[in-house]
């Protein structure tokens, strides 16, 4: 741990972060399943271009990385009209359960919406329910994919402003 307070950057505006989130993205959900890391650095790029439809936070303890949120416009096969996703949420585990993870997750909507959107939706484990309700999303379905996962929204006006 650290006793820098830990803020949240656009990854355009930080971009020495770019290794340690492809890292993190990669090894959580992209190795497992065989891809190469060029692979998700390839996807992350497009997060650095000048389009505001897509966009990498990273929260950061000074040159620290502790976590990381996206939005992006698809995030599940089995629901290709729903846009814009927060996505690749995660948080380093020395900084768990210190509020960070909730912090970017708001963060991410926020940015999502204020991009125009309507509505934001998030995919996650069942197992996560409790963390993201808690947060202010909307369970709108269950069991989706071979994953059985929970799809949320949230929607302009009901999401609450992110503190960090
Ligand atoms: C899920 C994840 C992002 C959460 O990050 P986090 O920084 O621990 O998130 P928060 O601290 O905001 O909330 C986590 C829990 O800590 C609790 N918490 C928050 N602040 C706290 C505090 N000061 N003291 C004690 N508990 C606290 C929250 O209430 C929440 O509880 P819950 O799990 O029962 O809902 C993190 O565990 C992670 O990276 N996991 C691996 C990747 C992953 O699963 N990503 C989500 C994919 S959908």
């Amino acid at each position: 741990m650290t006793d820098q307070t830990i803020v949240v950057s656009d990854l355009r505006d930080a971009p020495h972060f770019f290794d340690s989130v492809a890292d993190r993205v990669w090894r959580a959900w992209w190795e497992p399943h065989g891809f190469p890391l060029d692979h998700i650095t390839g996807l992350l790029r497009a997060s650095l271009a000048e389009d505001e439809e897509q966009l990498c936070l990273v929260a950061h303890a000074g040159d620290r990385f502790v976590g990381t949120a996206s939005v992006i416009a698809s995030d599940l096969e089995e629901r290709p009209d729903l846009t814009p996703w927060v996505a690749a949420v995660w948080v380093d585990p020395p900084f768990r359960r210190a509020g960070v993870g909730g912090d970017i997750v708001l963060k991410a909507a926020h940015a999502a919406l204020d991009t125009g959107a309507d509505t934001v939706h998030l995919c996650a484990l069942p197992g996560k329910r409790a963390f993201y309700e808690r947060l202010g999303w909307r369970l709108d379905e269950s069991d989706v994919g071979e994953d059985r996962l929970d799809v949320f929204s949230m929607g302009r006006g009901s999401h609450r402003r992110a503190s960090i």
